[in-house]
């Protein structure tokens, strides 16, 4: 499968920034669409002017134009309304729904082979509605949370502990909302469980910041985060543009892995030329199993949800 072209819809934050950074790792043909006239060509060639400093080749067509985007084999949905303070991710259900439903409507019109990578909120039941929307193979179409929570998680860590963000790995499973689950029992420092490294009082006052992280941002820009979200999505595209088979944490189909049946929900996948290629099941204790059956079961009230506001 060709996947040399990446479609980003909705150039606001998220998407310009997926964009750029994209460009920055010369990811392939860049296509930066919204249906707001001239941002997302203003935003293309801002980029475009900033090539000779950033010193990447790679072009950034911004469009209003569906038709550019014919033929991609990555699409990043960014699409719908962000969160301002004092709302939940949920709270975006009803309007992100319709406008997530339409945007899919249109990726599977031009783009039938594309795997697709969903960010907008809430993220798993997007995730559901896209899949819904274009019947895609389960493996062609994933959310990023996981990539961007447990870079939190990790970025906390890094910083508490002093050492190099680049040695801290971390998993974390379940749904985009305030009960995820950051797992420590598998998160190390050059393989070193951090149980060995911060006491139990710290690594629990990072999970809860890490859950929180998302809102933490909104209270202080007014709106949503967006570096780290565009970051999380160009590395699972990258994953999957470069099929470098890079085991990362997403939102991704489940049906028998970790007893979910059948639902999008957070987990460690293996993300490459096939999209989500492969899902990682831990053996979980009870305390962690527990913590993602109750995050999984919000995930799933959602589905029910959005099955009746689209009339499904
Ligand atoms: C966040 C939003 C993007 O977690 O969901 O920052």
């Amino acid at each position: 499968m060709a996947r040399q072209k990446i479609t980003v819809v909705g150039a606001g934050n998220v998407g310009a920034t997926a964009a750029f950074i994209a460009a920055n790792r010369r990811l392939g043909e860049i296509v930066l669409l919204d249906i707001v006239k001239g941002l997302p060509d203003g935003k293309a060639l801002d980029m475009a002017e900033a090539s000779p400093i950033q010193l990447s080749q790679q072009e950034v067509r911004g469009t209003t134009d569906w038709a550019a985007t014919a033929g991609s084999g990555v699409v990043i949905i960014t699409s719908g309304v962000p969160r301002k303070p004092g709302m939940s991710r949920d709270d975006l259900l009803a309007t992100n729904a319709g406008i997530v439903r339409d945007v899919s409507r249109k990726v599977a019109e031009l783009s039938p082979d594309a795997a697709i990578i969903v960010v907008s909120n809430p993220l798993d039941v997007m995730v559901y509605v896209t899949a819904k929307v274009t019947g895609f193979p389960k493996n062609h179409v994933m959310g990023m949370a996981g990539a961007l929570d447990s870079a939190r998680f990790c970025s906390f860590l890094g910083a508490e502990l002093g050492v190099s963000v680049e040695d801290i790995q971390c998993v974390l499973l379940g749904g985009h909302g305030d009960d995820m689950v950051p797992l420590p029992r598998f998160t190390t420092v050059s393989g070193i469980p951090i149980a060995q490294l911060l006491g139990k009082e710290r690594i629990d006052a990072m999970i809860d910041r890490t859950r929180k992280g998302g809102i933490e941002i909104v209270n202080l820009l007014g709106y949503s985060a967006y570096y780290a979200p565009a970051a999380g999505a160009v590395k699972m595209a990258e994953a999957i543009l470069r099929d470098t088979k890079r085991l990362i944490c997403c939102c991704a189909w489940c049906d028998r892995q970790y007893g979910v049946g059948g639902c999008f929900v957070g987990v460690p996948a293996v993300l490459g030329k096939e999209g989500v290629e492969r899902i990682i099941e831990l053996d979980l204790d009870g305390s962690e199993k527990s913590q993602f059956d109750a995050s999984l079961g919000r995930v799933k009230e959602l589905v029910i949800r959005v099955d009746q506001l689209l009339g499904n």
